[in-house]
């Protein structure tokens, strides 16, 4: 019970400040516009003036915030704007910078300073809030996917600060927010996990409570900074060869074509094309002038037999990205087809040479018989004969 009468007693505490604090009104006469001029506050339903004894950029701050316009660029003193009339209420104020208002700054009772019209307080606001500025921290500007963009926003005065924002450029909506403590010049943003949709341009803006009652004041966006995401998709590769050459082969001595081929590119990249045999490995590389590279073999040796693989390879922003090696690309070099071998041509020739003895034979039989055939012989002799040809031509079959 007696709590709850302490929160009832504290709230309505807070109204009745408040309520004086509405009631107490400021306001910036004969500037340019309503962000400039003499300081006027009003007290019992009438205007008066503040003394400048003192008036510096903290009690400015607070005198811009309150009316909504953004920070203070100077305190004016001796009636830089002209000397108003009626009042002079405060006489001697000392803000710290952080009220939301100049009739909640402290007064220096018991001050001797002597205040004419002459020593009208005036305030110069920026109207809109300072520039913050956008700094990367990481070491680069290029990033590959997963990384994280460390970014660090600051403002050089700081008073009032609710938040920091990191923007990217076209996304209305910010990417990183963070907190502030209420005079937090400087905070890091960091843009985590981040993706190639990531890339592009950078600013960042700080939000202050501002005016009576608060309101959250954003500040112009700051200068902005580009970061490029670097996504390399492996590259396809295949070769071309003589087309006798069985698949996955290539004939000695034929020439053949490996072709890398990447639908990414960024300039100054290039191909590398590694070997893999069974006695160590061979590097070679060409630069990626189009999305397509042909290395060329002109006569294939046993040197050339291995695995082929092919990554795609780029220097952008001082750092050096490397792409994932395509899948293996088996290649065994073949001799020539055996039909023209030395081996085979003697084949050739003995088979030959064998076809032709037989036909001989066969046909020196045919004579043979012929001879002996007369009309008068003996059938039986000429079944012999026949069977003599047969016998002659099963041998030579044998
Ligand atoms: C950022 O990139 C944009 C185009 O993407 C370009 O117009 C702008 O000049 C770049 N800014 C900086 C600071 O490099
Ligand atoms: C080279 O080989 C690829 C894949 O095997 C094939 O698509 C292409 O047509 C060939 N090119 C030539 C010039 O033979
Ligand atoms: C390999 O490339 C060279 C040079 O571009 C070309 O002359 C040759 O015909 C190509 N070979 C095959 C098998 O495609
Ligand atoms: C590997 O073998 C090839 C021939 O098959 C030869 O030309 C090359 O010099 C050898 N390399 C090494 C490192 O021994």
């Amino acid at each position: 019970m007696l709590r709850f009468l302490r929160i009832l007693l504290t709230v309505l505490l807070g109204v009745l400040w408040d309520g004086a604090d509405a009631f107490a009104r400021v306001s910036l006469v004969d500037g340019d516009d309503k962000c400039s001029g003499r300081v006027e506050v009003l007290h019992h339903n009438e205007w008066s003036t503040v003394c400048d004894r003192d008036w510096d950029l903290r009690e400015a701050h607070v005198v811009c915030l309150e009316l909504g316009c953004g920070l203070a660029e100077s305190a004016l003193r001796g009636s830089a704007f002209g000397p108003g009339r009626g009042e002079i209420w405060l006489r001697h104020v000392q803000c710290s910078g952080h009220e939301s208002s100049l009739t909640r700054c402290g007064v220096v009772l018991y001050s001797n300073s002597h205040c004419t019209h002459e020593n009208d307080a005036g305030v110069k606001c920026s109207g809109t809030l300072l520039t913050p500025t956008l700094t990367l921290l990481s070491p680069h500007t290029v990033f590959s996917p997963g990384e994280a963009v460390r970014f660090s926003c600051s403002v050089l005065l700081g008073q009032h600060l609710s938040d920091y924002h990191l923007y990217k450029d076209g996304v209305s909506t910010p990417l990183v927010t963070q907190r502030a403590d209420h005079s937090q010049i400087s905070v890091e943003l960091t843009l985590s996990d981040i993706e190639t949709f990531h890339q592009g341009s950078y600013s960042c803006r700080y939000r202050i409570k501002s005016g009576f009652p608060a309101e959250l004041l954003s500040s112009p966006p700051s200068n902005s900074i580009n970061i490029t995401v670097v996504e390399l998709l492996t590259p396809q590769h295949w070769y071309n060869t003589s087309t006798e050459a069985p698949a996955g082969s290539v004939i000695k001595g034929h020439n053949f074509n490996i072709t890398c081929s990447t639908s990414q590119q960024y300039p100054g990249g290039s191909f590398q094309l590694r070997l893999i045999r069974s006695n160590g490995t061979v590097r070679q590389s060409l630069p990626a002038l189009t999305p397509s590279v042909t290395f060329t073999f002109p006569n294939a040796q046993t040197s050339n037999e291995g695995y082929y693989y092919c990554l795609y390879r780029v220097q952008l922003g001082g750092r050096i990205f490397v792409s994932r090696e395509s899948q293996p690309l088996p290649i065994a070099i073949r001799d020539p087809d055996p039909v023209l071998s030395p081996v085979m041509i003697s084949w050739l020739v003995s088979g030959l040479t064998f076809v032709v003895a037989v036909i001989i034979l066969i046909i020196v039989a045919k004579v043979l018989c012929n001879k002996e055939k007369k009309p008068s012989e003996l059938e039986r002799e000429t079944r012999t004969c026949v069977e003599n040809t047969y016998v002659a031509l099963s041998v030579n079959k044998l």
